[in-house]
């Protein structure tokens, strides 16, 4: 692996303005937002319907049967499923995605005081310029470490909005961490139940991610742009997680890429979008994808998503089951560990990082 590593990043500088204040001051796009593919109607693609799992059936021996297949058949075509019967409430939903639009809504001052470092990952910013060339998304974001606990920097965990903290006698932190643990059992009978739809123990996806699984979360903010075809909300690419839980807000903007088209992702107010990401498609030997996707804002109205990433342990090998690699089906992919290294370092020089770990 270290040989076919690419270069390290350049130093880190935090870009001069979020992209909020860019839309506030009324700003021109400026140039480093504008995209250079020649990728044009971006709005106008067809909508698809992701397959629904009801995890609740999932959960129960008598009528797993139907929906473990509808969940590997989802998995291995589209990357993704719409998960319903999740067991959290939508008013708890609802909250979340309400915390998330009252902190991006907080002013200025008030959120750099949850500004990521130079040099560093979490809190508060938008892209990071690493060189020259770099084409920037349209977003905001909060990025934060949920897991393992003792990894949390609480320091960029936002103690406001007010309201929600009276109505709920607790800190957003708190609903963060309550939405943390609501997370942590339904991310893994997913994976369970990944496991057992392809006859395979049912941790086995599991224990290759490890006894104390990073998992990240990504609040994003995707405000009004007065000429959405010309940028990306976030550009193309799949996710370095085994999997990925998405809670979307009301407003459209996820698109899906398969056999080279795009598609619309809807929105479901009580669904989490959950898909697969690159560690999935190693430890299934690609039988299970990790989608394409992307974002596209509109100059109507802001979006926002949360996004937690279940990832491995940093130090975990993950690689193909082994009973996944027959005469028939190969072995694709390599050994590895540090995914999240190796994907920034690819992503950046514009590359899919799952090509670098392909046998
Ligand atoms: C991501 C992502 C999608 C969205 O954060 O990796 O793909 O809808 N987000 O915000
Ligand atoms: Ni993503």
């Amino acid at each position: 692996m270290a040989e076919s590593a690419p270069p390290a990043p350049a130093k880190t500088q935090l870009p001069q303005k979020s992209v909020q204040e860019l839309v506030i001051n009324g700003e021109e796009l400026p140039e480093n937002y504008i995209r250079k593919d020649g990728d044009r109607g971006i709005l106008d693609v067809p909508l698809v319907e992701i397959p629904v799992v009801d995890l609740g059936l999932l959960a129960s021996s008598s009528t797993s049967g139907e929906e473990l297949e509808k969940l590997r058949s989802a998995l291995s075509s589209w990357g993704c499923f719409q998960a319903t019967n999740h067991g959290v409430t939508l008013p708890f939903l609802d909250k979340v995605r309400e915390v998330t639009k009252q902190f991006f809504a907080l002013p200025m001052e008030e959120k750099r005081k949850y500004a990521r470092e130079a040099g560093g990952i979490e809190g508060y910013g938008n892209d990071m310029i690493l060189s020259e060339q770099q084409i920037l998304d349209w977003t905001d974001r909060l990025y934060l470490t949920l897991n393992p606990e003792d990894q949390r920097k609480l320091k960029y965990w936002p103690e406001i909005p007010e309201d929600f903290r009276q109505v709920y006698s607790l800190q957003t932190w708190d609903i963060l961490h309550e939405y943390t643990i609501k997370l942590e059992m339904i991310t893994a009978a997913v994976l369970k139940a990944m496991a057992r739809s392809l006859n395979l123990e049912d941790n086995c996806f599991l224990d290759q991610c490890g006894k104390r699984p990073t998992v990240t979360a990504r609040f994003n903010y995707y405000p009004k742009c007065p000429r959405p075809e010309l940028v990306h909300g976030v550009k193309p690419h799949a996710d370095a997680s085994a999997i990925t839980v998405l809670l979307q807000d009301e407003v459209e903007g996820l698109q899906l890429q398969k056999d080279d088209q795009w598609f619309r992702v809807p929105t479901i107010p009580q669904a989490f979008l959950i898909n697969a990401g690159d560690l999935v498609e190693i430890m299934s030997n690609g039988i299970f994808k990790s989608p394409v996707h992307k974002v596209v804002t509109n100059s109507e109205r802001e979006r926002t998503s949360l996004a937690v990433f279940y990832l491995a342990e940093p130090e975990e090998e993950i690689q193909p089951v082994d009973s996944l690699v027959t005469e028939s089906r190969p072995r694709l992919y390599k050994k590895v560990k540090n995914y999240v290294d190796i994907y920034f370092q690819y992503y950046q020089l514009g590359k899919r990082p799952i090509e670098a770990v392909k046998i």
